[in-house]
């Protein structure tokens, strides 16, 4: 990673102006570390419906800049809030798109980390979850933390108080290991490294 920068695309997966998942994507950004340059989509909500009929020649401007921006970037963000225990909609269609044409996704391969924030208790975990099998079904590599900011309105709203101060600490965190992941030089030698690792993790919670 030395000597040269990566590009993480922040994806917040809600369309509201005020959204606490835009906001964090915003402070990931801000504690990104040198070497580390954020570019933020926020236009989801610009991408229409999938439908397989619109695919090849007619696919969408908006979905064909997704892509693009999926592309030119070394690993993606996602913030995702969670609508009735799951992925909100226009997430999950953009990453339908996303996961297209077949064997040619720009996702394939592509270093992913996953934060969640609710103003619930549980902070989007059940979401977070849902994307992250989502990401892993296309052929992300996709890291396995998670992290929840419960309690969004009042958390994000006192920065500089002990639990803002915490989340921020465990983001910055995040964002060092998604560069880390992305910084691995051999795309191959990425997925067998995600795949040992998730092994690791399944043979310690078998005991
Ligand atoms: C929600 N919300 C919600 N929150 C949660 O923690 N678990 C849930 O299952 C749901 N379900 C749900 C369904 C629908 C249709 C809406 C509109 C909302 C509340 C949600 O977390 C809250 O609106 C957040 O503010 C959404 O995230 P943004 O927009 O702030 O990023």
């Amino acid at each position: 990673m030395e000597g040269s920068s990566l590009t993480v695309l922040g994806i917040p997966g809600s369309l509201r102006r005020d959204s606490f998942n835009l906001s964090l994507i915003e402070r990931a950004a801000a504690l990104a570390p040198e070497g580390v340059d954020f570019d933020i989509f926020g236009q989801l909500g610009a991408i229409p419906h999938f439908n397989q009929d619109s695919e090849g020649e007619r696919t969408p401007s908006a979905v064909l800049d997704l892509r693009r921006r999926i592309d030119a970037a070394d690993a993606i963000l996602i913030a995702t809030p969670e609508y009735n225990s799951s992925i909100p909609g226009v997430l999950k269609n953009a990453l339908d798109w996303a996961s297209r044409p077949p064997g040619e996704s720009v996702l394939a391969d592509k270093p992913a980390a996953v934060v969640g924030a609710s103003p619930g208790r549980y902070g989007a975990i059940r979401a977070q979850a849902e994307v992250r099998k989502v990401l892993g079904a296309i052929g992300a590599a996709v890291l396995e933390q998670e992290l929840a900011v419960p309690r969004a309105h009042e958390i994000l709203a006192a920065p500089g108080a002990t639990e803002a101060a915490e989340i921020e600490r465990d983001l910055a965190a995040m964002v060092m290991a998604l560069a880390r992941l992305a910084g691995v030089p051999a795309r191959a030698k990425l997925s067998d490294a995600v795949a040992y690792s998730r092994e690791c993790q399944r043979l310690a919670a078998a005991g």
